[in-house]
């Protein structure tokens, strides 16, 4: 135990990915922890814009063909959780709808989000519970009537509705062929202009035209935020934003704001960026793909760690004088899967090595409900080795969150107060180290567990 007898606490999810599984991550949207508007009360020293979610465009296939097992995404994830979710703020921008979004999340391993701006920027909520910004919603009411869009638009043939879903109170959105959308737009942006209504008119992907307050966008989001941590006093040291579409061109235009355009950005925002930010040196053009991209940036910026702990072979190297329990935390899920998966050695050195970094009352819950001790939990890992070997098998974690717990009473620890809607939660029975789980298996057995679990350890 640390001499400060201070414990780190961690509340995480992690789950397991496969093709199989990934059809049932609709319970991601977990319970809310901590993570409310409350966040902007903390000093974040970054802030990631993760827009397009960086993913291929995905209106017919949500799959990257090139990266079909989600690794760039999953690296990502690795490096976030193990280095930033603690201190930097992670908000996903997207053009598609809450409901969109949400489907988006049961199929890809997307980590959750402290903040979300979805709707090409005219929705903003925070936390797992996405609760919505009413400031927003406000200010974005000022001088918008949908219903003049809507007459407006209906003189248009060229301009196809999108589905019901996608319509939202601050977004109309169309489909509109490639060569018909400059003329569309300039005709269209005069009839609202005559009608007083001071609109914005958005094209991306070759093919979606969505009007929007004027005060709205993925960029005008991200400014409010902003100006939102400066009142607080809570100003990021850093920000990047990540875009791959025409809608994320604003992300790049407010100032201060570090850029990168994934290798595979789309046409329109690479002509946006030769147009407008060609010499601006806080923008690049990544040569890697997806959230491959991301990280790239991250290095190229010099914003803090860059390797994600999935692109380090020997996870062994534990360091215990400059132990960082996120990055352990990380480590040992991604051990666990290299274990299944026989991409590590067989060897007994490496359950000794975690049983070293474990409490030995270490208690873990398992999603049937069944409690056993963490160490029987390590021992009972020889009888996995490899049995996922040369199958798609991926453990990811997410919400690694840690939190200091002070001991007092001899070894009794007094936990910060429970996020309220922990189900599962042991506070009582395991006074000590909790790390929360919620465990998402459904693999072979395709039992499906969505419930909160808690496991006791101590990594010292
Ligand atoms: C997403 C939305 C769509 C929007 C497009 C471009 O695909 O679902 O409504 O038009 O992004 O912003």
């Amino acid at each position: 135990m640390p001499p400060s007898l201070t414990l780190s606490f961690m509340l995480f999810r992690f789950s397991f990915s496969s093709p199989s599984f990934l059809t049932h991550l609709s319970t991601t949207t977990a319970a809310a922890i901590y993570q409310s508007e409350a966040s902007l009360q903390q000093p974040w020293i970054g802030v990631l814009v993760y827009a397009g979610f960086v993913l291929m465009r995905d209106n017919i296939l949500q799959v990257d063909h090139h990266d079909p097992e989600n690794l760039s995404l999953l690296r990502f994830n690795a490096l976030w959780e193990s280095n930033y979710r603690n201190n930097s703020l992670l908000v996903f921008s997207t053009g598609r709808s809450p409901t969109l979004y949400k489907e988006l999340r049961k199929e890809k391993p997307m980590l959750t989000p402290d903040i979300t701006i979805m709707s090409v920027g005219t929705e903003i909520t925070y936390g797992n519970s996405m609760v919505p910004d009413n400031g927003w919603v406000e200010f974005l009411n000022k001088k918008w009537d949908r219903n003049i869009v809507s007459e407006e638009t209906s003189k248009f043939p060229e301009l196809t509705l999108q589905s019901e879903t996608e319509q939202r109170p601050h977004k109309v959105s169309f489909y509109v062929q490639k060569d018909k959308a400059q003329d569309v737009m300039k005709a269209l942006a005069t009839r609202l202009q005559e009608r007083g209504l001071d609109a914005k008119i958005i094209y991306s992907g070759g093919m979606d035209l969505d009007i929007l307050p004027q005060g709205a966008g993925k960029g005008q989001a991200l400014a409010y935020l902003l100006k939102k941590f400066k009142a607080s006093n809570k100003l990021p040291v850093n920000t990047l934003a990540c875009g791959d579409s025409g809608n994320d061109a604003e992300l790049f235009s407010i100032p201060d704001v570090h850029g990168v355009m994934v290798s595979n950005a789309q046409e329109e925002l690479l002509q946006w960026h030769a147009a407008n930010a060609k010499d601006n040196p806080k923008i690049i053009h990544a040569t890697e793909r997806c959230a491959a991209g991301i990280i790239q940036a991250i290095g190229h910026f010099n914003l803090g760690p860059s390797t994600s702990p999935r692109d380090v072979t020997d996870l062994s190297d534990s360091k215990m004088e400059n132990f960082d329990p996120a990055y352990e935390v990380v480590k040992l899920y991604l051990f666990y899967e290299r274990w299944r998966r026989a991409e590590v050695e067989n060897s007994e050195l490496y359950l000794a090595n975690l049983k070293a970094v474990c409490c030995l009352s270490g208690i873990f819950v398992h999603p049937s409900g069944i409690e056993q001790s963490l160490h029987d939990t390590i021992n009972s890992l020889k009888t996995c080795y490899g049995d996922k070997q040369g199958k798609q098998f991926r453990v990811w974690v997410d919400q690694v969150y840690l939190r200091r717990l002070v001991l007092s009473h001899g070894l009794r620890a007094d936990l910060d107060p429970c996020p309220p809607d922990m189900v599962g939660w042991s506070k009582a029975k395991h006074p000590y180290n909790l790390v929360v789980l919620d465990l998402l298996p459904g693999l072979a057995s395709r039992v499906f567990f969505q419930n909160k679990y808690s496991a006791n350890f101590r990594i010292s």
